[in-house]
């Protein structure tokens, strides 16, 4: 959470950072700012807001600059407001900073700069460090470089900084741990970045920072080194992403546009990867653990969010094909609860971007306990991505709604990929079998695209009937129960109504209470071995006067007979249902937010990397 940005070069600061602001703000958008160095020395620009609103703020004052930094930030310390903005100004006035995480000793380091008479500006556990790097810096007559080093080793918690000194023409100092930074080499000129998406218009070649290492940034010159003083030789990796991926192409917010994009990136997802003429799904990141894999006691799943309901449908899927005892757990509890891990463990990390606070510490955790790790990630080159012991990416591109659409379809699909692999490397599934879910898979982008071109405008009308619902009740039962978890966790971000998804059969042990004629149930009701269970949970919820809502199976006329109300996707096995019944309860959940008025693209509170636990 929260996005930074950096550039020093030849080029005007201004103009890249306010757009990278914007690239970043799907990460914060309580407040923005800058700073830039500036002849008369450090200039700040901050406002409580959006991009938008720092830009009107800035309006037609001197931002002649080479060089800045620029901050998007998620309220942890303190309140929104232009006060907790960042960047933060040191005591001299001299140098401004930019953090993106959080400094858990911040209070301590507080009480020994206050005695020393230090005044605070704001809130946040930033101003405190960046207070503490000038007093080390001016106590132990060093350079700032030294003063951060060894500001960092009396630190806890997680931090990205960056900072800018006018002492220092052109420089932009940062360093790293826990939270991302990616450095952008261009011709005489760096960027910085939480992700590349800053950078895309000017380079590609990037460079992407580890924990404990600090960057001297120059025009034309970057070291690296870590908090040893050690120079480290940068790696320098070539993005493969068009700056096409991260605009939302004629479509009004990029929900929508991840939404339709999804035929494509499932396929993407599965590419290159399964071949039913020769029977065979090649993923190197299985073959890579496969003696681990055939070895394991179980698998543990950990994830968060959307992530952590993708993760639910594996569980299913594995231990349907694989017989292999699956546990999903919480990524946030995981790390806490002292879990039984050993050696004899496979773990599979589901993250979107790969930064996600919790999950990393988890797995960091069981990879000291010796657990064997596979990243399911989407972003590339993202910290859960590089402390994988192997994994595969999700190919799903960038995605920028605060609302997982695409990432969470193209996690299923690899997931199924991953489930069948593995199920021949047990034997637990025939040859038969094994080509039959291949096709399966092989006419999913296909029929994605059937729902997209064929149930939008009933979908706009669904939403419309219902927008104004105060709560909303999602059942669905077997591979789609964390269908309808999911399905309510959308309507919840996007349009602030009360959502819960529950298990159907599970409803008559208490959620029922909530029935009556004002309700709308929503009923993953595709045609499966749960089918007759679930048309009888729709007639205890239709003899209560709720209203029906159900996604059904095409040619289910039974289920369309009971329902108020039905989306249609087309037949497919019901293992891959929950890849085609997520499709209408995205649409549905952006249609009720746009109805209602609100910001799909940044739901209020929400950020769509969660770098702090
Ligand atoms: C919901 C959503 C979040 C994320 C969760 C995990 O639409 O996007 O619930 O799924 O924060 O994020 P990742 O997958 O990046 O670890």
């Amino acid at each position: 959470m929260c996005g930074i940005v950096g550039y020093t070069g030849g080029k005007q600061a201004y103009p890249i950072l306010i757009d990278g602001l914007k690239k970043l703000e799907y990460r914060g958008y309580d407040s923005a700012g800058v700073a830039l160095l500036q002849d008369r020395g450090v200039t700040v620009f901050k406002k409580e807001g959006k991009v938008a609103k720092l830009e009107a703020h800035v309006g037609v004052s001197d931002v002649a600059s080479h060089t800045g930094i620029g901050h998007t930030r998620w309220a942890t310390h303190g309140e929104p407001c232009d006060r907790n903005a960042h960047p933060h100004l040191s005591r001299s006035g001299r140098i401004a900073m930019i953090h993106n995480g959080i400094i858990e000793n911040y209070a301590q380091l507080k009480t020994e700069l206050l005695k020393e008479g230090y005044v605070f500006h704001s809130d946040t556990d930033s101003e405190v460090l960046l207070n503490f790097i000038e007093d080390i810096q001016i106590k132990n007559e060093c350079s700032l470089e030294e003063a951060i080093r060894i500001a960092l080793k009396r630190v806890t918690g997680a931090y990205v900084i960056l900072l800018i000194d006018q002492a220092y023409p052109d420089t932009i100092i940062a360093a790293r741990k826990g939270s991302p930074l990616v450095i952008g080499i261009g011709q005489n000129e760096h960027f910085l970045g939480s992700d590349a998406s800053p950078m895309l218009a000017y380079t590609k070649e990037v460079v992407y920072i580890n924990d404990y290492e600090l960057a001297i940034v120059k025009p034309d010159e970057l070291i690296l080194k870590n908090l040893g003083n050690e120079i480290i030789t940068p790696y320098v990796q070539k993005l493969d992403m068009e700056l096409a991926a991260i605009e939302k192409n004629g479509y009004d917010h990029f929900m929508l546009k991840e939404i339709f994009e999804q035929p494509q990136t499932i396929f993407d997802s599965l590419r290159g990867r399964m071949d039913a003429q020769k029977n065979q799904i090649t993923l190197s990141g299985i073959d890579a653990i496969a003696d681990k894999i055939m070895a394991a006691r179980r698998i543990i799943i950990v994830a968060c969010g959307t992530s952590w309901h993708s993760a639910l449908v594996a569980e299913y899927v594995i231990e349907e094909l694989c017989r292999i005892n699956v546990e999903v757990e919480y990524a946030s509890e995981f790390r806490y609860r002292n879990p039984i891990i050993s050696s004899e463990d496979v773990i599979i990390a589901i993250s979107q971007s790969g930064e996600t606070a919790d999950t990393l510490v988890a797995l960091e955790n069981a990879k000291e306990q010796g657990a064997t790790i596979y990243g399911l990630v989407n972003v590339v080159g993202s910290s859960i991505a590089r402390i994988s012991n192997a994994g595969s990416y999700t190919h799903a591109g960038p995605e920028i709604g605060v609302a997982s659409t695409k990432a969470y379809t193209a996690q299923l699909a690899v997931l199924q990929l991953i489930a069948l692999k593995i199920a021949k490397l047990k034997g637990t599934i025939d040859d038969q079998k094994f080509t039959y879910f291949i096709q399966q898979l092989d006419a999913v982008p296909e029929k994605v695209q059937w729902i997209l071109d064929n149930q939008v405008e009933e979908i706009q009308r669904i939403a419309k009937k219902y927008s104004d619902a105060n709560d909303v009740l999602y059942l669905g039962r077997g591979y789609n129960f964390p269908t309808a978890l999911e399905g309510a966790l959308k309507l919840k971000e996007i349009s602030y109504i009360h959502a819960e998804g529950y298990p159907a059969a599970e409803m008559k042990h208490g959620p029922i209470a909530l029935v009556d004629e004002t309700l709308p149930v929503i009923f993953v009701a595709t045609k499966d071995s749960y089918h007759e269970k679930i048309v009888s949970n729709i007639q205890e919820i239709k003899a209560r006067k709720g209203k029906i809502i159900a996604i059904v199976s095409e040619g289910d006329n039974r289920v369309e007979e009971l329902a108020d109300d039905i989306m249609v996707v087309p037949n497919c096995d019901e293992i891959i249902a929950p890849l085609l019944a997520a499709i209408p309860l995205q649409l549905l959940a952006y249609y009720i937010g746009v109805e209602r008025g609100l910001d799909v693209d940044q739901p209020r509170n929400l950020a769509k990397s969660v770098t702090v636990e």
